[in-house]
């Protein structure tokens, strides 16, 4: 916050803290980096004030001398606020030790320990020894729904699911039952938490208590890697870290883009990365049906490019990249190319305007700014191919599940020449390839899609590609290349540079990495701030500040720079890596 954006300072530990009208002392101080523990309160809830882990002494409350919740005490002018001295740290310790009072300390099983705030806030602020000896409280341990399991002897009551099921998803399945120390968190009877967006709950559950039963006892999570990519799952494009292990993606969780996503993902996306390791995914390279070496395969298909000296068509999808198109459109030159789109699916509208998409194409805008209209574009390749002037018709469909080709068109495609296929699944009724090749998942390739609110993000690959496999890029410019369109092969960042200069009414302006981590709108590359390193920077002020799951979570493994730990060599071959390192 610059000096005239605030309204009035006060103090916080004899630091000046800018804030505005309305401001809590725990906001006002996030904003200006002093961290004030807490763990009921997240920036998209209402305020509970239940948890008490943000207390501290402030001047003109009332009454005055006592202390008070910094998430719910509006700051005022002049104030000082004492978040970081003996009186504070006594009070700190007084709450956790009656958090843990029931708490079980199992944090060796836990599938939270490592990001958990109870566990991080007991490191920090809790007294080192126990004084309870009595037994602890027992309470119900649970699925909630298909996708969560709850805990009840970890729950510290902070309320963020209710809230987020009332306030977020609408849908209101979960309250608070018994009382006291007797009171966890439960479903109204014959309800189950089964909403669209219920695996946000795990995200916001600041203990253990709430487990996403997709990804729990598969990974400690001090050993995932995180890849800051977008979801590739429907044209919302929720921001999202693709956490992995071993090169297997093992779960996606949120990142904050008050743009895009707000802190929210549907559970739909969060499971879509299994969508990879589908039985009918394509491993394999295939020539004229018979597996063959991934390079031989791309031989093949390259002297297919040269003998059909420029009779090329294509068929692509709403999946494919900027730069996959991009390519593939220099390959086609002036032939035709038909685009499928996936049919829409179901949409959800949440109560604080975060929106799962209808349209299950990821890249339909992108299509739209790269290829231009192509409504004509299936009538004219199936013109072309029915007058038998196709010598390679080039098949690019890395739709999950296929693409919904037209009968018409598939028919067509069998006077082609030639047939080079690169398909994500070999499912009944894809195109009898002369070359088939393994087409990438979101999750396995770099590249830059538009969201159907018009803002161009990053997909960033988490794993390597299968075997020998290249990706989809790769293998298009190895085409250009045979076909002499460009002298060699470019990274995603190259290809983009070629496509902003080509595109000056959608891509202007704008830089591969300037996109950073959380994309800039179509046409605003040249309206994008200047950084430092003179690079474009997003117009939207996209982010809080405040990430989407436990505060404990954020600053490890949200970042290119993937996070490495140090076991013992003995211990990993536990782990079962192949390499021995972490
Ligand atoms: S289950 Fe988690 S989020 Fe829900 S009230 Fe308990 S501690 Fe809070
Ligand atoms: S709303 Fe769409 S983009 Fe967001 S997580 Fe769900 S499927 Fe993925
Ligand atoms: S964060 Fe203030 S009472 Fe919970």
């Amino acid at each position: 916050m610059t000096d005239t954006e605030h309204d009035f300072t006060f103090a916080i530990d004899g630091k000046s803290i800018p804030a505005r009208k309305g401001d809590t002392i725990l906001k006002a101080g996030l904003r200006a980096g002093v961290f004030i523990p807490h763990y009921c309160w997240h920036p998209g809830l209402t305020v509970a004030g239940n948890c008490r882990i943000c207390l501290v002494h402030a001047t003109k409350t009332m009454p005055p001398g006592k202390p008070v919740i910094a998430c719910a005490t509006q700051a005022v002018e002049g104030m000082e606020v004492e978040s970081d001295g003996p009186r504070t740290k006594a009070l700190r310790e007084g709450v956790m030790e009656f958090l843990l009072v029931n708490h079980p300390l199992d944090c060796p099983v836990c599938d939270q320990a490592g990001e958990c705030d109870l566990q991080q806030y007991s490191f920090d602020y809790g007294r080192a020894t126990s004084r309870f000896h009595e037994p602890k409280t027992q309470r119900p341990r649970k699925d909630l729904g298909p996708l969560i399991r709850f805990v009840g002897n970890r729950c510290i009551v902070c309320t963020r699911c209710v809230r987020f099921c009332e306030e977020v998803a609408g849908t209101g399945e979960l309250g608070v039952v018994g009382r006291g120390a007797m009171s966890w968190i439960d479903t109204f009877p014959g309800v189950q938490l089964d909403n669209p967006l219920s695996g946000c709950v795990a995200d916001l559950c600041p203990v253990g208590a709430l487990l996403d039963r997709d990804s729990m006892h598969t990974t400690r999570v001090w050993l995932l890697r995180g890849t800051e990519s977008a979801c590739g799952r429907c044209a919302t494009g929720c921001n999202i870290n693709v956490e992995t292990w071993n090169d297997q993606v093992r779960r996606l969780t949120p990142r904050e883009n008050q743009a895009v996503n707000r802190w929210w993902m549907c559970d739909e996306g969060r499971l879509s990365y299994k969508e990879a390791q589908a039985p009918t995914r394509v491993r394999r390279a295939r020539v004229d049906g018979r597996e063959a070496s991934f390079l031989d395969a791309l031989t093949r298909a390259t002297d297919e490019v040269r003998k059909a000296q420029g009779g090329v068509v294509a068929l692509t999808t709403g999946f494919a990249t900027n730069e996959e198109l991009f390519t593939l459109k220099a390959l086609v030159g002036k032939g035709p190319i038909a685009v499928a789109y996936a049919p829409d699916g179901s949409t959800f509208k949440a109560r604080d305007g975060f929106e799962i998409s209808r349209d299950k194409n990821p890249n339909r805008k992108g299509v739209e700014a790269v290829l231009g209209a192509t409504d004509a574009g299936e009538a004219a390749v199936i013109a072309a191919l029915e007058a038998g002037k196709v010598g390679l018709a080039i098949v690019h469909d890395g739709v999950p599940g296929g693409a919904p080709w037209s009968p018409t068109l598939l028919a067509a495609l069998k006077k082609a020449a030639a047939l080079l296929v690169l398909a994500h699944d070999d499912v009944p009724g894809a195109p009898a390839a002369t070359v088939l090749l393994p087409a990438m998942h979101w999750t396995e390739k770099e590249g830059t899609v538009v969201n159907g609110g018009g803002r161009v993000q990053r997909l960033r690959a988490a794993v390597p590609p299968t075997g020998d496999a290249r990706v989809d890029l790769e293998v298009l410019q190895e085409l250009a290349r045979a076909a002499a369109l460009q002298p060699r092969v470019l990274s995603a960042a190259g290809v983009f540079r070629k496509l902003a200069a080509a595109a000056p009414l959608s891509f202007d302006g704008m830089d591969y990495n300037g996109l950073g981590a959380l994309g800039v709108p179509l046409g605003e590359g040249r309206a994008a701030r200047p950084a430092s390193n003179g690079r474009a920077l997003p117009v939207v002020d996209a982010r809080t500040g405040y990430e989407a799951g436990p505060v404990s979570r954020a600053p490890g493994r949200a970042g290119d720079e993937q996070v490495r730990v140090s076991v013992h060599r003995e211990s990993a071959v536990g782990y079962g890596t192949p390499r021995g390192d972490l």
